[in-house]
């Protein structure tokens, strides 16, 4: 029996993996390395260890990679058939699963759990079976396998039942629901979806509020935790990295187009600036964050002229007609407010839509404000970001719904994320925040935000996952 195990010691599972493939022009395959806490986490274990991340093939570059046996060193890509995986990942994991835990269903006329619900969740347990084999398959005996994240909360039960020897743990790189909005999901399908979790030693969740909202949910609906260990990790930036990364030939040339962009505020001092970088998720709230700035414009004319909305909102699961109209959306109320606002030399919202993390860094060393006002979100790693980047030290104006804020809260401005008025008082406040305070707070606030990098994270996890007495 021992004989038929695999060799990886510690394996990671996650639908995005590390690497995707790009089939160029002539045939060829491009392979482009994505970065990321995980990346960054698991690197840290060093490539000697034999650890391997199983991952889906996400495009047509990945699945023609699978079929032609090219791959990445400690990398194996599922080559699940599209039509599954739409269903898995579009239909059940960012559709309804996303929508639970991030509370962003409007109810009067959704969800609907109807027939063609309960065909995607079979596509989803049948995704879920692909990476609990592949784990199966892979991992030496008694090795940790640390699964991440709603797409493949069905795993753990899955593997267990495959691998008892294995120590498996799971981690939700998302809020969880509290019981009262999970319970909407069918209650057979919420069985399934908390005793597939619980198949795991250990859950780790990013923070405190998210680990009590699934032990509620289980202690409500699953007659509690069972044996499964609970944990609270909260990941960090990785200070090294943006740091170094902020200051490359390429990010100097964004700072120089910024700005540019940004202009001269008519006494001649540079225009002082509200930064935001999001992808373009409907948990972001980058519409409500325009509309506060609005407000800002309407209420305290005399920032007219003399600040800029710096709002970079990237694509995010284009796939889905709520995800691109959202982006409309975005794009239509940054116009308004130019149209009603701006004046020849003055754009009051620059808006990018076009992923560019070298941009991205840019903004974030020309920050005076950063504006992070979540609906809901996990963590949200830019709050933490900005103030190690920022040149003169920013101010965080930071939403109470954001995990972030249970780190960050004491020196961030706190917005109900709800309250357009409360924000647009609060981008004031950051706005005429005297630098002495901001200084001092950024530097906390970076201190507080770089507490626990994405190595020690990751090695935490695995300790604890390792070390079943710890929790
Ligand atoms: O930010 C939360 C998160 O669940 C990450 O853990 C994960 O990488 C990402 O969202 C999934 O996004 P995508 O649909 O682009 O893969």
């Amino acid at each position: 029996m021992a004989a038929s195990f695999g060799a990886a010691q510690v394996l990671v599972a996650s639908n995005r993996g590390p690497v995707s493939y790009e089939v160029r022009e002539d045939g060829s395959l491009r392979a482009k390395r994505g970065g990321g806490g995980l990346v960054s986490g698991l690197s840290a274990i060093g490539p000697d260890t034999g650890a391997l991340w199983v991952c889906s093939a996400l495009s047509d570059g990945d699945r023609e990679a699978v079929r032609r046996g090219v791959g990445e060193d400690g990398v194996r890509m599922l080559d699940i058939p599209a039509d599954v995986h739409a269903d898995a990942y579009n239909g059940i994991a960012n559709s309804v699963l996303w929508f639970v835990h991030h509370m962003l269903y409007q109810t009067p006329l959704e969800p609907v759990f109807d027939a063609e619900f309960r065909r995607q969740w079979a596509s989803y347990e049948t995704y879920n079976r692909a990476f609990a084999q592949a784990l199966a398959e892979e991992a030496a005996q008694g090795a940790a396998v640390v699964v991440q994240d709603y797409h493949l909360t069905l795993v753990p039960g899955m593997l267990r039942e495959l691998r008892p020897d294995l120590r498996i743990g799971h981690f939700s790189h998302t809020p969880w629901a509290p019981p009262e909005y999970f319970r909407m999901l069918p209650d057979d399908i919420a069985g399934q979806v908390l005793r597939g979790m619980l198949g795991a030693d250990r859950l780790g969740f990013l923070t405190r509020r998210w680990a009590d909202a699934f032990t509620a949910c289980c202690e409500r609906f699953a007659g509690g935790l069972g044996g499964t260990r609970i944990g609270v990790h909260g990941l960090g930036a990785d200070a090294d990295f943006l740091r170094a990364r902020a200051h490359e030939a390429d990010v100097e040339e964004r700072i120089v187009a910024l700005r540019e962009e940004i202009g001269t505020a008519p006494d001649g001092t540079p225009r002082r600036t509200v930064v935001r970088v999001d992808r373009t998720e409907l948990s972001k709230n980058i519409v409500r964050g325009l509309l506060a700035y609005r407000q800002l414009l309407e209420d305290r004319p005399e920032w007219r002229e003399r600040v800029v909305h710096v709002a970079f909102a990237y694509p995010s699961r284009q796939d889905l007609a709520v995800y691109r109209d959202y982006t409309a959306e975005v794009q239509r109320v940054a116009e308004e407010i130019n149209e009603r606002f701006g004046t020849p030399g003055w754009r009051p919202v620059v808006l990018h839509v076009k992923d560019d993390f070298a941009r991205s860094l840019a903004a974030y060393r020309l920050a005076d404000v950063a504006l992070v006002n979540p609906i809901r979100d996990g963590m949200n790693l830019v709050a933490k970001e900005v103030p190690v980047i920022s040149e003169a030290g920013c101010a965080l104006v930071l939403s109470r719904e954001a995990g972030a804020h249970e780190e960050l809260g004491e020196d961030a401005v706190t917005v109900n994320p709800y309250d357009v008025t409360e924000t647009a008082r609060a981008l004031h406040e950051a706005l005429t925040m005297s630098p002495a305070d901001r200084a001092e707070r950024a530097k906390r606030l970076a201190a507080a935000a770089t507490a626990l990098p994405p190595a020690r994270w990751f090695l935490d996890q695995l300790d604890a996952l390792r070390d079943g007495a710890r929790d």
